[in-house]
């Protein structure tokens, strides 16, 4: 019997003669994790694709041998009978369907008459929810009622559920807590023990670190090199991935810090489904003119629900004030948010950023559709100019600029996204979880845009879950836990520790 449970030699996938991936190798043994690291739009996605049969055998050209065995498969489900089973990077949730639904989807446990056993179906879904230390989780409960690191971890129990001989995760965590994502990780390794093999796609290459191990490394769309774990370490991995040595992943820039420009006053929102819970609790703040304010705290903390009532797309209860440049607004719609000046990029891109099947560059403009419209015609001509702008000033990696976004890699997705909310030359700029499922370099270039924001004076909010992003670009950090402002910190000299224990509103004791 062959030492690897699965080989894929000199795979090669286009798209309308646009080489994607390039003669790529990957090896799979029983019971191995190989990490498969590569910038936005290497091809990670596109090879696990063919490897699952989202693109079918005949698709692409190379070889794919299972067990030994070639593998030709025609679709999702024979790869999935074979014990291939796959984690989108995208979720692919059906938002109205149970928990409980969503997991058995197509597979549903029924009953002598041939009708869906539910009582079977959600206590078989509360048994794998507790696996997954999710018991909070109401499976009967449509699955649009939880975040989106919930859904995520939904979706791996619902991959779990398939006795996976080899389980793909394409950016598991991008969604999920610090606290998710310890569960995932200590998951995967007990299913390791068992014999179940992955492959395990991330950006945060401590992930990879981790729980890989071997490593292998694309690069636009070619193999750049596969290496034991063992022998490397992160700086090796970007060093590979993007070519050259990264030293300082934080571009600080000196910027002046003006006015207050910005100023929320005792902001308050209730839960949209349980309207007695109050999501944002009684929280104030400033925001000057050149300042990056970094918005600490665990997921849940409400962070996201205070950036949607301050761009007016709180759908539930809601009280405050808010004041720009002094002057009390009233932003009940996001197109308010933006005339005034106020912009956001979403956390959820696929929900809230973007016309999946509109053009990349249509896409970018249609924050500033009104400036390429004069007298009812659209000047295509100068929005055509405006979208190659952008797309160079991004690196937005698309073969054609007006291309359907959905068919570029999440990260190049990301960035047409920052684009578009630039576009209107915002004072106020809400920033949500920004750099998610960007790479490195990217996200070197969006801290670089940050800093150069700020110095045109614009005022930064940025949310995020990753505590290095937070402390490295922020000048100053509030932190949230459970609706409630519980720090507010200039960042000199502040560190994690004391970040995450005000988080969980512990008292903040100074190391000796
Ligand atoms: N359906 C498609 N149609 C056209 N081009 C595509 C399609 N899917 C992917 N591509 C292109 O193939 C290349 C590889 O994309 P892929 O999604 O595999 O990248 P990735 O390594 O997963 O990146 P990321 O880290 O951003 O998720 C990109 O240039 C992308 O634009
Ligand atoms: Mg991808």
């Amino acid at each position: 019997m062959s030492d690897y449970l699965l080989e894929m030699h000199d795979i090669t996938k286009d798209f309308n003669g646009v080489k994607a991936i390039d003669g790529i190798h990957l090896q799979v043994r029983r019971g191995e994790c190989v990490g498969l690291c590569g910038e936005n739009g290497a091809g990670k996605s596109t090879l696990m694709k063919v490897l699952s049969a989202v693109y079918p055998y005949g698709t692409w050209s190379g070889q794919i041998l299972w067990e030994g065995k070639e593998l030709k498969a025609r679709n999702i489900r024979e790869t999935e009978e074979a014990g291939i089973v796959i984690i989108h990077q995208e979720l692919m949730m059906v938002p109205h369907l149970t928990v409980a639904e969503n997991i058995f989807l197509g597979s549903e446990p029924r009953n002598k008459a041939g009708f869906i056993d539910y009582d079977l179906m959600n206590a078989q879904a509360e048994k794998l929810m507790a696996r997954l230390k999710m018991s909070d989780i109401n499976v009967a409960l449509p699955v649009y009622n939880y975040s989106g690191g919930k859904q995520q971890l939904v979706e791996i129990a619902k991959a779990l559920n398939k006795n996976a001989k080899l389980l793909i995760l394409d950016e598991p965590t991008s969604a999920l807590t610090t606290s998710e994502t310890r569960t995932l990780l200590d998951l995967i390794k007990e299913f390791k023990a068992n014999g179940m093999a992955c492959v395990y796609i991330s950006h945060k290459l401590d992930e990879v670190a981790e729980i890989a191990d071997t490593v292998t490394v694309i690069r636009d769309g070619t193999h750049i090199g596969t290496q034991p774990m063992a022998e490397l370490d992160t700086n090796k991995i970007i060093t590979m991935m993007v070519g050259r040595e990264m030293k300082n992943l934080f571009p600080r820039e000196a910027h002046t810090i003006g006015e207050v420009v910005f100023e929320a006053k005792n902001i308050s929102c209730w839960d949209v489904t349980n309207r007695e819970r109050k999501v944002v609790d009684n929280v104030s703040f400033e925001l000057r003119k050149g300042e990056i304010l970094g918005v600490a705290g665990l997921v849940g903390a409400g962070r996201t629900e205070l950036a949607c009532k301050l761009f007016g797309c709180w759908n539930g209860d809601h009280e405050g004030k808010i004041f720009l440049e002094g002057k009390e607004i009233s932003v009940r719609a996001p197109r308010d948010a933006v005339r005034l000046g106020i912009c956001m990029v979403p956390e959820d891109r696929k929900r809230h950023g973007i016309v999946p099947l509109m053009g990349v560059g249509y896409n970018i403009t249609m924050s500033v559709l009104k400036r390429y419209t004069s007298g009812g015609f659209i000047q295509s001509e100068a929005e055509l100019a405006e979208i190659q702008n952008q797309i160079i000033r991004m690196k937005v990696k698309t073969a054609e600029p007006l291309l359907p976004i959905a068919s570029l890699s999440g990260g190049n997705q990301q960035k047409a996204v920052v684009a578009k909310m630039l576009l209107p030359e915002p004072k106020v700029l809400i920033l949500d979880e920004p750099t998610r499922g960007i790479d490195v370099g990217a996200k070197y270039e969006i801290y670089k845009l940050i800093f150069e924001l700020a110095k045109q004076g614009v005022a930064v909010l940025m949310i995020s879950s990753e505590m290095p992003e937070v402390l490295g670009i922020s000048d100053r950090v509030l932190v949230m836990g459970e609706g409630k402002l519980r720090g507010n910190f200039v960042n000199e000299g502040l560190t994690q520790e004391k970040v995450l224990a005000a988080a969980i509103g512990q008292p903040i004791t100074e190391a000796a």
